[in-house]
């Protein structure tokens, strides 16, 4: 009887403690400063977030892939292929149709349209293709290892480009202009599906941003807003880099979404104040959307062996790459991060956090570098 009393009292201690519930402890009452720019930048190097290099030299040391060795042949050919529509059936499609590199490396639509007009069949939303390269695995449920591999699923696809690999090779064999680039570039294996993916593949190597968020980390105090500063420290503090991590923000593992339901369940409300997590009381908890997902389940894609697994999603450039999540249904962002607050970190935030971290989010936009390579 006593050793339970004891794991009680002891319990509601380390109950209240952690969830610094307001009447049993006083709340954080210091009033919160983001720290100064330089602590911030080492905090978030210390953390896993990095520039993208401005030089291809150093862009390489992340980019490179030992089993498709870099070219600026091989990249010029990549590149000519990504744009080429003779790699769709009806000659109409080509990589940059879904994947406009000029506005975010998507396509801006909820989900993707391919041959004949054709939806994708599980409502899936085009992904960006800037920095995918910096991802360890590719698609949304993250079943590709590389961007050379990734390119033989959309020309394939009956949905998206709709060509069998003969095709392909026999399309490209009719153009001199190609036979010459090939034989250049692969003078031992020549023209084959193969090489045409790992061509492009070295391509999307190439497709890295910056934005000023990489001159922050690089020194520059003044690149970003001291509100996209704040949002930074709130990114950080609250666990949204858990998941979207590494220089690419994004794109490192695959993880469980949403890893809280709350279908009609009286559910603990916690907000974030003065850098503390807290314990606000308790809110009824009503089903948005329906029970997988806190939206629309259109398309019914349940990521990974249906164990909703993904892929985390690349946050360079998020903001420009609405609509959000795997089937497109969230049409703001400042939505889609208060899903991702709520659902993944069980964390109530203010309008004014969630605008600190999407200005915080603005400053990953960038075009691609444009690298000089030799
Ligand atoms: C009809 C539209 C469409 C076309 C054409 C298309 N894609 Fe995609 N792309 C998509 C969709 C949709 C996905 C997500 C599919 C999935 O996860 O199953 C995707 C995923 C990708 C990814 C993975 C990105 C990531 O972060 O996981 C890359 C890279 C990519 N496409 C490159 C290409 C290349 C290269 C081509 C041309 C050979 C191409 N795409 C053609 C729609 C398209
Ligand atoms: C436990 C891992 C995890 C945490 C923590 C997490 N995310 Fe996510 N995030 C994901 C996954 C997985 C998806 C993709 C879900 C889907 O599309 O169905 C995602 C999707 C997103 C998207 C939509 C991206 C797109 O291209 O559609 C945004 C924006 C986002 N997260 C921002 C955040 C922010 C901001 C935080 C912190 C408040 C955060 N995430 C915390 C795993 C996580």
């Amino acid at each position: 009887m006593r050793t339970h009393l004891t794991v009680l009292i002891i319990s509601i201690i380390v109950f209240a403690l952690y969830f610094k519930i307001g009447f049993l402890i006083p709340q954080p009452s210091e009033s919160f400063r983001v720290p100064e720019a330089d602590l911030l930048r080492k905090e978030a190097m210390r953390r896993g977030l990095k520039p993208v290099p401005v030089s291809w030299h150093d862009a390489l040391h992340y980019v490179d892939n030992p089993d498709n060795p870099l070219s600026a042949e091989k990249i010029a050919l990549g590149q000519r292929l990504y744009f080429d529509p003779i790699l769709s059936k009806d000659r109409t499609i080509n990589c940059a149709s879904c994947h406009v590199l000029g506005d975010g490396g998507d396509d801006d639509r909820p989900t993707a349209i391919g041959f004949h007009n054709q939806p994708n069949p599980k409502h899936l939303n085009s992904p960006t293709v800037l920095n995918a390269a910096l991802a360890k695995r590719q698609f949304w449920d993250g079943r590709s290892p590389d961007v050379e591999d990734q390119a033989k699923g959309p020309i394939q696809a009956p949905f998206e480009m709709a060509m069998t690999p003969e095709e392909v090779v026999r399309r490209v064999k009719e153009d001199a202009s190609y036979v010459e680039m090939f034989k250049k570039v692969f003078p031992v294996e020549g023209i084959t599906f193969d090489t045409v993916t790992k061509a492009i593949g070295a391509y999307e190597r190439t497709l890295l941003t910056r934005g000023s968020f990489d001159r922050f980390l690089e020194g520059d105090d003044s690149a970003i807003s001291e509100k996209a500063k704040t949002g930074l420290d709130l990114f950080m503090r609250i666990g949204c880099k858990g998941c979207h991590t590494g220089i690419s923000v994004g794109g490192q593992s695959l993880q469980i979404f949403p890893l809280r339901r709350y279908n009609s369940i009286l559910a603990p409300e916690s907000r974030f104040v003065n850098g503390e997590r807290y314990f606000a009381g308790f809110r009824w908890q009503k089903a948005r959307g329906d029970e997988a997902y806190p939206f629309p389940d259109i398309g019914g894609f349940h990521g990974r062996n249906g164990q909703f697994l993904f892929r985390v999603p690349i946050l360079r450039n998020v903001t420009r790459t609405a609509p959000y999540f795997h089937n497109g249904s969230i049409e703001k962002i400042e939505e889609a991060v208060r899903i991702m607050a709520r659902h993944q970190l069980g964390l109530t935030l203010s309008d004014e956090q969630i605008g600190q971290i999407v200005a915080f989010l603005e400053t990953l936009e960038g075009d691609p570098v444009g690298y000089h390579i030799q």
